[in-house]
C-alpha cells in the first residue's frame, strides 16, 4: 500500500458523521477507498501511522458495546491519536441535562474528535451542536450508525465487488434497528436494491417512505437475493410485547440452511453482531466458512473507522 493511497488531501466536505442520510455517493466511495487502504495496513501490521499524531480523541459511550468501542479505539491508537475511554451510565431522568452537561465538560478540554453512543435518538446529533471538535455517532438509539453500514459495505464491495445493482435483504427487528436504517440509506444511495423482512410488528411504520420492499414471508423475501444482513432482537427498545415467543420468531424469521436456499447460492450472510444464536440465526450457518462474513466485517469495523477519523481530522493548513 503506497503512502499515496492513505493520504488525505483533499478536504472531506463534513465536519461531522452523523448519519448516512447526508453522504454522498462520491463521500461513501471516498470513505470506502480510503478504508481499502487500511485493510492491508492493518493486516500487514506495520508501525502505527502518525495521521492523528498530537491528537486527542474521546469515545463517550452511553450504552454497552464491544466490537464498536474497541475498533473506535485501535482505529484512533494505530493513527498516533491519544485515545480516552469513558463509560458513562445514563442516569434514568434528566437524559438530556446529563449528555449536554458531559459534551460542555469534554469541550473545555479541547478534544480534536468525539466518539458518542447514546440510547436516545438524536442525542449525538443535538451534542455535535454544543462542542468545537467533529462527532462521529456510534449509534443513537434506532436513529443510525453510519460507521456499521460503511463497514458492511466495504464487506460486500470486498466480496462481490460492487455495490450498484445488487439485492440485500435485511431481515429481522427492522423497526428497532439503527443498523437497518443507515445500511438502507446507504445501499439505496450506492444504486443496490433493499428489501426489509420482517413480522408485522418489527417493521418501521413509515417503511414505504425508506425506499425499501418489505416482506413479511421471510422465504419470498430471500427470494435471489445476493445478501442476506441478520439484525438482533433490541429488546431493551420494545416496550409491550412484540413478539408472541422467540421459539416462534426462529420458526418463522431464523436464519437455516433451509431458509437461505432461497437467497442466490452464493449469497453472503452477515450480522452486525452480538448475535443471538438460536433466535435469529443458526449457529451453523452463522459460522459457515464459505458463506458468513461475520467475522471479516469486524475487521473491516476498524479500517472504515481509521478512514472515518481521519477523513474528519483535517491536517494544519489542509483545510
Ligand atoms: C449493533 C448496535 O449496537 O447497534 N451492534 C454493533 O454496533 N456491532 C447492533 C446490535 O446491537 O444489535
Amino acid at each position: 500500500m503506497t503512502e499515496a493511497a492513505l493520504s488525505n488531501d483533499l478536504p472531506f466536505p463534513h465536519r461531522h458523521l452523523l448519519g448516512m442520510q447526508s453522504l454522498s455517493r462520491g463521500d461513501i466511495e471516498r470513505i470506502l477507498d480510503l478504508s481499502e487502504g487500511y485493510v492491508d495496513f492493518n493486516r500487514k501490521g506495520g508501525p502505527r501511522r502518525d495521521a492523528l499524531s498530537g491528537r486527542t480523541q474521546i469515545n463517550l459511550f452511553f450504552e454497552n458495546s464491544t466490537r464498536t468501542l474497541t475498533s473506535f479505539e485501535l482505529a484512533g491508537k494505530r493513527l498516533g491519536a491519544d485515545v480516552i475511554n469513558m463509560n458513562t451510565e445514563v442516569s434514568s431522568t434528566k437524559k438530556g441535562e446529563t449528555l449536554i452537561d458531559t459534551a460542555m465538560t469534554l469541550n473545555a478540554m479541547h478534544p480534536d474528535i468525539l466518539v458518542v453512543r447514546h440510547p436516545d435518538s438524536g442525542a449525538v446529533a443535538l451534542l455535535s451542536q454544543k462542542v468545537d471538535c467533529a462527532v462521529v455517532n456510534a449509534g443513537d438509539g434506532k436513529h443510525e450508525h453510519p460507521t456499521q453500514a460503511l463497514l458492511d459495505a466495504l464487506t460486500i464491495r470486498r466480496r462481490l465487488n460492487r455495490l450498484e445493482g445488487l439485492t440485500v435483504a435485511i431481515c429481522g427487528d427492522v423497526a428497532h434497528s439503527r443498523v437497518a436504517r443507515s445500511n438502507i440509506h446507504l445501499l439505496n444511495t450506492m444504486g443496490a436494491r433493499v428489501r426489509v423482512i420482517a413480522p408485522p410488528t418489527l417493521l418501521p411504520t413509515a417503511v414505504a417512505q425508506l425506499g425499501v420492499e418489505a416482506y413479511t414471508d421471510m422465504r419470498a423475501g430471500l427470494e435471489d437475493v445476493d445478501v442476506v444482513m441478520m439484525l438482533r432482537l433490541q429488546r431493551e427498545r420494545m416496550s409491550g410485547a412484540f413478539l408472541p415467543s422467540v421459539r416462534e420468531y426462529y420458526h418463522y424469521y431464523g436464519l437455516d440452511h433451509e431458509k437461505l436456499a432461497c437467497a442466490k447460492p452464493d449469497a453472503l450472510i452477515m450480522h452486525p453482531g452480538p448475535m443471538n444464536r438460536g433466535v435469529e440465526i443458526d449457529t451453523d450457518v452463522a459460522d459457515d466458512i464459505h458463506r458468513s462474513v461475520i467475522r471479516e466485517q469486524v475487521e473491516m469495523g476498524v479500517a472504515v473507522r481509521m478512514a472515518v477519523l481521519q477523513l474528519l481530522t483535517p491536517q494544519q493548513g489542509n483545510g
